[in-house]
């Protein structure tokens, strides 16, 4: 296992090799075929679930809910309250943060210490076999401001209203989960630590890719954390989600926001709501944009399945861990980690 202090290798901004105009992307990029984009895709997409029908037709809109969580681990929400201005307004930010010259860029490149800043790779494994694309990774809470970019100006202030009205949705959806799962509606508030919740932001950037068909904008992973919260490009399409052994395509709708059920959430409910795999694919034409909030349980709080949901015929899957040590296998060892945590588990 690398250490955390530092990248194996001098870390290459993806968006700089894209400038280059070089027809063809270096071996580094190169997955093996298992892995590269397969292009005949099912056409099917992922529930749709507009939010006003939890107040109209609220026992119709938990049930869609349910159904979502547990079969596909993905939805996207419609009506969801935030407000669209200010949707489109944070990601025009970051789209125009990705566009601020490379020096002041840099001035915020990361370290796999925390991995606060603006960076290109995940995993310190030397020679790892990278993704074409660029980050920016922000902790939002627990409160930490250390790596905020300054520039685009209204960048912070716009995060901090943004960051608000996920962290409401956050609540409400837990809230939806606990109920539907036949628990106490403060049930998973409260395992995942109450009103200590932790939300960090990762804004991705996808450079145009001369050779698409050899990688991807991001390998196949599925979230660590609770839940993730998810502005896809509405222009560019390319966030891919495996279902039933196939990749699915989504397809946004308009002013959508795609939720994920992450890690923690399986765990917490013994593997009644799914972590399901996602990727995205390359683009030859055109750069895309997302920004992945991710809502997560307090660090060192021991997350396990959640008692009334252990029965004899469904026994605990998971043995105890906090967030913070199941991240740390993550970070070292890139997406790849929830595997090698995976048989860990089975280990203890
Ligand atoms: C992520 C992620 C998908 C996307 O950042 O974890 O899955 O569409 N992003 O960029
Ligand atoms: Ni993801």
């Amino acid at each position: 296992m690398g250490s955390l202090g530092d990248w194996p290798e001098p870390v290459v901004c993806v968006q700089s090799l894209s400038e280059s105009g070089e027809l063809v992307i270096p071996g580094q990029y190169i997955k093996p075929q298992s892995e590269r984009p397969s292009f005949c895709l099912k056409e099917m997409n992922i529930p749709v679930i507009d939010m006003t029908g939890l107040i109209t037709s609220r026992e119709e809109t938990m049930k869609q809910i349910s159904e979502a969580c547990r079969e596909w681990g993905f939805f996207q929400l419609v009506n969801h309250g935030v407000g669209i201005e200010l949707v489109d307004s944070v990601r025009e930010i970051w789209r125009e943060f990705f566009h601020e010259p490379m020096e002041v860029k840099q001035k915020y490149a990361n370290t796999p210490k925390t991995y606060e800043g603006y960076g290109s790779r995940l995993g310190v494994e030397k020679g790892a076999i990278l993704d074409w694309s660029d980050y920016y990774y922000l902790n939002y809470l627990p409160l930490c401001r250390t790596k905020w970019p300054a520039h685009p100006p209204s960048l912070r202030e716009l995060m901090e209203e943004y960051t608000n009205e996920i962290l409401k949705l956050g609540a409400v959806l837990l809230k939806v989960f606990s109920m539907n799962l036949g628990l106490k509606e403060d049930a998973l508030q409260k395992a995942f630590g109450g009103k200590e919740v932790g939300a960090c932001l990762r804004a991705n950037f996808y450079p145009k890719c001369p050779q698409p068909d050899l990688t991807l904008g991001l390998s196949s992973h599925s979230d660590p954390g609770g839940m993730t919260f998810l502005l896809p490009d509405e222009q560019v399409f390319g966030l891919q989600i495996r279902k039933d052994n196939q990749w699915v395509a989504i397809r946004p709708a308009r002013h959508a926001i795609i939720v994920n059920i992450g890690d923690q959430l399986q765990v917490l409910s013994n593997s009644i709501y799914k972590s399901v795999e996602h990727r995205v694919v390359a683009n030859p034409d055109k750069q895309r944009l997302s920004l992945a909030y991710f809502y997560n349980p307090k660090n060192d709080i021991l997350i396990q399945p959640i008692s009334e949901l252990i029965t004899l015929k469904t026994p605990a899957l998971y043995p105890p861990m906090t967030f913070e040590e199941y991240r740390r296998f993550i970070r070292t060892k890139g997406p790849r980690g929830k595997f090698q945590v995976e048989s860990l588990k089975s280990q203890r």
